[in-house]
This record gives C-alpha cells, structure tokens and sequence, in this order.
C-alpha cells in the first residue's frame, strides 16, 4: 500500500507561499512528444482552473463508476495518501466501460474526499502527466471532474509498485538484476524531468510511487506533488515542506528550498531500500535503525561490512563489485550538502556503465562458450570412457 510516512501530516498539504503557485497550469511550451490515446482534446475549463490536456479523455463518472464496478472492493488495487486506486476495464476504441476481462484494463485512482488540497495535487497531476511523456513515466489516459468527485486514469500497470515487491510478505523475489533494472529505468524518468527545458522536481519519489509492467520496466506514477524547478538563475524555489519521511532531503526540510538535488536524495533512498531490502522508515525497529540512511551509512562505508547491509533475502546472489558500486552510489545521492550530490544524468551513467559491463561480461562468456564449441572434437579414448561411467567422479580444484 502506498506511502506511510508523510511529512508535516499524514495527508499531503501544502499550503504553499511560493512565487510559484502549486495549481497553476502548466504553460503550454511543455508539449514534449505527444502522446497516443484518444478522447477530448483541447483546454477545459473547470471553475476558472485550466486543464492543459491535448490527448487526455474526459470521463464521465458514471463510466468510471461501471468500469470498476463500483469501485468495488474486490477491484481495489492500491492506496496511497491521497487515493483509493481501482482496477476496471474500458473499451480501447471507445474508452466506455467494458466487460472484465474485455478490453483495455485501467487503474482508476479515485481521491479521498478531503477539499481543497485533494484538487490541487489532481490538477497538478493531470497537467503535468497530460503533458509529459516518456517511456519511465506513466501513462495517464484521462481524468474525469463532476461534482466534488476527481479521478484520474491511468494505463494498468501489472506487477503493482516496486514497494510490494520489495517489502511484502511472500511477493516474488526481485533478483539482483531486476533491482538494478529498475534503479536504470527510474533514474531514466528523474533525468528526463530534470533535464527538461523547464525542468520539473518530482518530490516523492519513493517505492510505492514506482509503478512495474510486465517485464520490471519501472514508471514514475503519482505526480500529485511535482513542482516547477527554479528559473532565471535560481538554484531552489521556496515551498512549503512536502513528501514522505526517510526520503525527503535534509536541506529541504530544513529549510523548505528545493531544488532537483532534493530528488537525487530520494533516488539514493530508494537505491539503498534495492540494496537492503529494508523500508527508508521502520517504526518498528528502535533507536537509529527506524531511519533507514542512519543506520546504514557505517555499512556503505566499509568494503568489508557491506554484506551486512544487503538484502539477506538474495541469499548472497549478487555481485559484489556492483553491490560496492551501487553503495558508493547512495553515498554520494545522500550527501548533506546538496551541491555535492550528482546530477540525475550523471547517476544514469554509472548505473548503465553497470549494465553494460553486465552485458560486456555476458557476450564475453557467450564467445567463450562458442568458442568451446567450436574447437575440433577431441577422439574418445579409452580413458575418457572410463572417466564416463556411472562411478561417482571425485571433485577436484577446478570443477565449479
Ligand atoms: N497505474 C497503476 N497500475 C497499477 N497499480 C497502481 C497504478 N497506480 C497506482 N497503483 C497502486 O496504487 C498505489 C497508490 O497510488 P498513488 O498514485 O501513489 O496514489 P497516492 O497519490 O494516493 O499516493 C500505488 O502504490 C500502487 O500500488
Ligand atoms: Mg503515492
């Protein structure tokens, strides 16, 4: 289930004072690459608010509501600070309702009737996620605003959040690999935000906001509290203290200044939640250890001392040199000073470096193995056959 441990409340607020103001539109330079799906297009009014949306389809509530059949318990698939989220199923030409199992299936996030505040991070999230489109980020479809009632509506994503996967009891295991997939594919979707001409900060990255397909590509969901980063020459723009405890950046909640740093700690969070396997906050635990980075900083300092911080659950089935890489990773992320945390872009690169010295050492031994295979078939002789009987061999040195 979703985030746990906001901050300031546990309902997301923000009573901003900034020169930004949190509902405003996004401008319409943001066209990024279009997107596909059809529907309404245009701007739409809603009570002197614009929504930008030039692919996003409005729904009526009554299809949102047959769609989920009704929002019915069994179809609910997920919940954060914000929403109850329902799974339903919708025609793909059409977009009304379809039968289950029929069509194309949605998630349905519908926002907890709590005022003013709720709309704001909807419209935030329509804008933005109407607007921005990008392989990591996911895909909303289109958003429906009748009454006091607000959803929005997303394409299904099938292996839920990266937070069941890691933290639920009996999920399917996350293979080393896999945990390195989806660092590569999240910090794809924070540099894309970061490196936008008008850069966006994400400000609650977080397991439960990192959404999976079917094959672990990760997206960025739940855009309810993203921010304009600063302009002209600014380095942070001043706004209330939003997010979630244990991964919000310290200069932040100090001091309410934010700047796309604020996402690079997050980032280093999560990286090490992958490695450990242990949430960012556990109020179960006592003393240092309810705070994930407190309690693991002796750890990422020391060669020697890292298996001790790694997630026991891979049972050892990790590489130690990407493990320690990974580790020198989160350290530089969750660095006090702000100024001396990487650039997203640059935390991309050593995480594919990685990858590719992955794929470098996997085509290496895929030649190998060719190679073996073609050198001339040596004649059986009796010694081998002797060696091929059915007497148990004994092991020696070299046999793996
Ligand atoms: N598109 C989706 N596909 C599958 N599950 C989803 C989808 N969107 C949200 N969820 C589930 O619902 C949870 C809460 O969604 P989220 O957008 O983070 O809501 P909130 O804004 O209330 O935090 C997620 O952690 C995830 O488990
Ligand atoms: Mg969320």
């Amino acid at each position: 289930m979703g985030g746990c441990y906001s901050l300031i409340s546990s309902t997301k607020v923000d009573n901003s004072r900034s020169s930004q103001n949190y509902s405003d539109p996004i401008k319409p330079s943001y066209s990024g690459q279009s997107g596909s799906g059809g529907g309404d297009t245009g701007n739409v009014r809603r009570g002197g608010e614009e929504i930008y949306s030039s692919n996003l389809k409005a729904f009526s509530f009554a299809d949102l509501r047959s769609a989920t059949r009704n929002f019915r318990p069994d179809s609910l698939i997920g919940e954060g600070g914000f929403g109850y989220v329902f799974k339903g199923w919708i025609d793909e030409q059409t977009s009304t309702p379809s039968k289950r199992s029929s069509g194309q299936i949605i998630a349905v996030k519908r926002l907890k009737p709590e005022g003013f505040q709720g709309h704001k991070e909807w419209l935030t999230e329509v804008n933005y996620l109407g607007q921005l489109h990008h392989p990591n980020l996911v895909k909303l479809i289109g958003y429906c605003s009748e009454g006091d009632n607000r959803l929005l509506v997303y394409e299904y994503l099938p292996k839920g959040s990266l937070e069941n996967h890691l933290f639920r009891r009996g999920g399917q295991l996350l293979p080393w690999q896999t945990r390195i997939k989806v660092a590569i594919g999240a910090a794809r979707g924070l540099s894309f935000l970061h490196d936008l001409e008008s850069q966006v900060i994400y400000r609650d990255l977080k397991t439960s906001n990192i959404l999976l397909d079917m094959d672990f590509n990760p997206k960025l969901s739940d855009f309810g509290l993203a921010k304009d980063g600063p302009t002209g020459g600014n380095t942070h723009v001043s706004t209330q203290v939003m997010g979630t405890e244990g991964y919000a950046a310290p200069e932040y909640i100090a001091t309410g200044r934010l700047s796309s740093k604020a996402d690079v700690y997050s980032f280093g969070v999560v990286l090490l939640e992958l490695l450990s396997g242990r949430h960012a906050v556990d109020k179960s635990k006592s003393g240092m250890e309810q705070i994930l980075v407190d309690w693991a900083i002796p750890y990422l300092n020391s060669k020697r001392k890292l298996f001790r911080l790694m997630d026991s659950k891979l049972e050892g089935q990790y590489s130690k040199n990407e493990a320690l890489t990974v580790a020198n990773l989160v350290l530089i992320c969750i660095e006090n000073d702000a100024k001396l945390r990487p650039q997203m872009s640059e935390v991309l690169k050593t995480l594919e470096n990685l990858h590719d010295s992955n794929r470098e050492n996997a085509s290496n031994l895929y030649r190998k193995q060719n190679n073996d295979q073609k050198q001339p078939q040596r004649r059986r002789t009796s010694a081998d056959v002797s060696s091929s009987s059915s007497k148990p061999r004994s092991r020696r040195s070299s046999d793996v």
